[in-house]
This record gives C-alpha cells, sequence and structure tokens, in this order.
C-alpha cells in the first residue's frame, strides 16, 4: 500500500497516513511533494512544556470573561470582523484599510500563497528560521530555496542575494525577530531594498510587542509588502487561533476579498477574546514584565551552569548546552526524564549540535525548570 506522510504533534514523531491504491493518482503533485517539518513534538500533560514559546502567564479576567461570554451567541456567524479591525487599529495605530484578520499565521501563510504562489514559483528564506511558510508555498506547486543567514544572524547583503534571485522567485519571507536566535535579522533600509525588487515580501512580526520593531511605516508606500502579526504569543491566544496581516490599502483588498470568499467567517470565541486583549492593556504590559523577569532569572541561571544563552527578543530563549558535554537531542531526553519538555532546533533548518529551544516557564515555575536543569548536568 502507498503512504504520504503526515505529521500530527499529538501523534509522535511521525504518522504514515495509509492510503488507498486508488488515492494517489487523484492527488495533485504539489500534495504529494509536501514533506513534514521536523517538529518532533509531543504532548505531554505530565511535564512542564516549553516547546513552542507560547507565553504562559494566565490570561485577563477580562479575556476570560469575554471567551465565556462569547458561547452565548455561538449559534451565530461571528459579526464581531469590525470591531476587531477597528480595536486592531486602535490599539496598534495602524489603519483599518489596511488589516486582514486571519486564523492565526498558519493561516494567513496560506492565504498568501494562496494568492501569490504558482507552480513554479519560487520563495526564498533564510535559514535558520520559523518554517510554517513553506508547506503553504509548496501546497500551491510554489518551492522553497533556502539560503544561509549572514553573519551575525542577519539578512544577507542584496550583492550576496542577486544571484539567486531568478524570474521564478516570487516571495521572500523573513521573520524579525527571527527564530531560533530571536533577533532582529533586518532593518528598516534592508527590508526597503528587498520591497525594491519585483517580489512580495513577507515579514513574520510575531513578537512585535516585545521586539518593538515594525516594519509598517512601509506598507503605505509599497504594495508588495505584507506584515503577519498574530494574537498567539505576547496576547497568550495560541489555541484560538487569531492574527492580522498589515498592508497596502490595495494588497488588502485582495488578501480580505479572497479571505472572505473562500473562508468567510472567523470564530467567535477568537475575535471576542483578541478585542478583550486588545483593550486590557494593564495586562498586556503586566505579563510583558513577568515574561521578561522570567527570561532574565532563567538565562542567568543557565548562564551560571556554564551553558551559552542568547538574549532574545522573543517569548523563547535559545541555549547552546555544548560547552556542559551535551549534544541536542541528549539534553532534551535527558531534561524531558527530569520533567520538562524543550526542543531541539532541527525544524528551524539549524545545523548547530548544541541549539535547543526553550518556552519561557511561568515567572513561579523558573526555579524549578533551573534545578531541573542542574539536576541533568
Ligand atoms: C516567527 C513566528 N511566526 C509565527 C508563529 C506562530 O503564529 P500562529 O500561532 O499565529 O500561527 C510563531 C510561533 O512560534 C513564530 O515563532
Amino acid at each position: 500500500m502507498q503512504t504520504l506522510w503526515g505529521h500530527g504533534i499529538s501523534m509522535p514523531p511521525k504518522v504514515l497516513i495509509p492510503l488507498m491504491p486508488s488515492l494517489p493518482p487523484l492527488l495533485r503533485p504539489a500534495i504529494r511533494a509536501i514533506e513534514p517539518e521536523k517538529w518532533n513534538l509531543q504532548r505531554r500533560p505530565d511535564l512542564l512544556e516549553l516547546q513552542f514559546g507560547e507565553n504562559q502567564e494566565p490570561l485577563s479576567e477580562n479575556v476570560l470573561r469575554a471567551i465565556a461570554d462569547s458561547g452565548r451567541t455561538a449559534n451565530y456567524y461571528s459579526g464581531l470582523q469590525d470591531e476587531l479591525v477597528n480595536t486592531i487599529a486602535t490599539s496598534k495605530g495602524v489603519r483599518p484599510d489596511h488589516i486582514t484578520i486571519t486564523n492565526g499565521t498558519d493561516e494567513a501563510f496560506r492565504l498568501i500563497s494562496g494568492v501569490f504562489i504558482e507552480p513554479g514559483d519560487v520563495c526564498l528564506l533564510f535559514v535558520p528560521t520559523y518554517p510554517a511558510i513553506k508547506p503553504s508555498v509548496k501546497m500551491m506547486g510554489g518551492t522553497i530555496h533556502p539560503l544561509a543567514l549572514g553573519p551575525d544572524h542577519q539578512l544577507p547583503s542584496l550583492e550576496d542575494l542577486r544571484p539567486h534571485l531568478t524570474p521564478q522567485t516570487k516571495m521572500i519571507y523573513l521573520a524579525n525577530p527571527n527564530l531560533p536566535v530571536g533577533n532582529l535579522m533586518a532593518n528598516l533600509d534592508q527590508i526597503r531594498a528587498l520591497l525594491e525588487l519585483p517580489l512580495i515580501v513577507v515579514v513574520d512580526e510575531c513578537y512585535v510587542e516585545i521586539s518593538q520593531w515594525s516594519a509598517y511605516e512601509l506598507v503605505n508606500q509599497y504594495p508588495n509588502l505584507i506584515i503577519t502579526r498574530t494574537f498567539s504569543k505576547t496576547y497568550g491566544l495560541a489555541g484560538l487561533r487569531i492574527g492580522y496581516l498589515l498592508a497596502h490599502a490595495e494588497t488588502t483588498a485582495i488578501l480580505s476579498f479572497v479571505k472572505v470568499s473562500i473562508d468567510s467567517f472567523i470564530p467567535s470565541t477568537s475575535m471576542a477574546a483578541a478585542i478583550a486583549a486588545l483593550k486590557d492593556e494593564a495586562h498586556l504590559a503586566h505579563t510583558l514584565a513577568r515574561v521578561a523577569t522570567a527570561k532574565q532569572t532563567l538565562n542567568a541561571g543557565l548562564r551560571a551552569l556554564g551553558l551559552t544563552v542568547w538574549d532574545t527578543l522573543t517569548t523563547h530563549t535559545l541555549v547552546d548546552v555544548s560547552p556542559a558535554g551535551f549534544t541536542a537531542p541528549a539534553f532534551v531526553e535527558k531534561l524531558r526524564g527530569n520533567g520538562v519538555l524543550v526542543k531541539t532546533c532541527d525544524v528551524y533548518d539549524c545545523e548547530e549540535p548544541g541549539w535547543v529551544f526553550f518556552g519561557i516557564p511561568p515567572l513561579d515555575r523558573v526555579d524549578w525548570v533551573l534545578g531541573r536543569v542542574k539536576d541533568c548536568m
């Protein structure tokens, strides 16, 4: 029987989906070409899970109330879209006609690829990086061309990029801050230079509330710029799958038209929660302060144990465990035996043998996590 790779985080590490012999000829070649990313994630509620870098601080009472209240109107298709757009516009200082609401960044990538990628098109990205755009490009028949980041994990210069630009190059993706290093990999001038090329430039601003850096001021000038943002991380709503795009009004009109035509409604609970989260600025400030303190304490403790640690602009920390004589997989396994689930950086196309991705624990668990790491040494 023929098989197709599938992956599901609840089915570690990978599951082969058996296919009836009559099915493969019916599949689009682009679907057959999708390979599973190396997420290697497990769900283990019995351990402290620090694999995703989501914000583990509690949601505000206002958000919890909005989620509960939204249940009362769950029998209707949601009508909160305009309110969410206006709340984002006020909260983030952006224009309503620059906003497209999405079901999180994954869906945003699918929307962007669906609008712009044709079979044969190429998307450039710079590794190591966050990989989720890859399947969306491949699903449309495009291919991914990974290029190595330049020195200090920065975007390569335009001169270094030029030989890789072909008539097929349709899109460039960059996460700013990037993963797993958690640094800003490009400044506004570098992004502007990319935008002068006849390409779509996708800038992933997943951690904008921490990095305080945005390419938004370029949106009005460059219709080929699309910024992705999410409520998954700093707002702590990863499970509700909600985010938004920022782009030129003309680009937004196309993206919103396609989104609404194909996938008309965003879940009302997700939108209600996002609106309440945006309005609760005090809670965001409180959460960001706790995440920063937890990260500082964790980093200092890991450094005191002789490990190399990066100062990230995200909700995770990056640790090199090789100074302690570990490879990343050996360390991850040992720490799992001690009750904490972290992950290697394979999924980011990272070749550093000792790099380990740590989500930031809740502030009140940091000392416990440090104790578990110490037990591994
Ligand atoms: C750079 C980056 N973009 C996007 C996401 C995920 O966002 P979403 O939950 O909205 O799909 C992550 C999550 O780790 C990320 O690190």
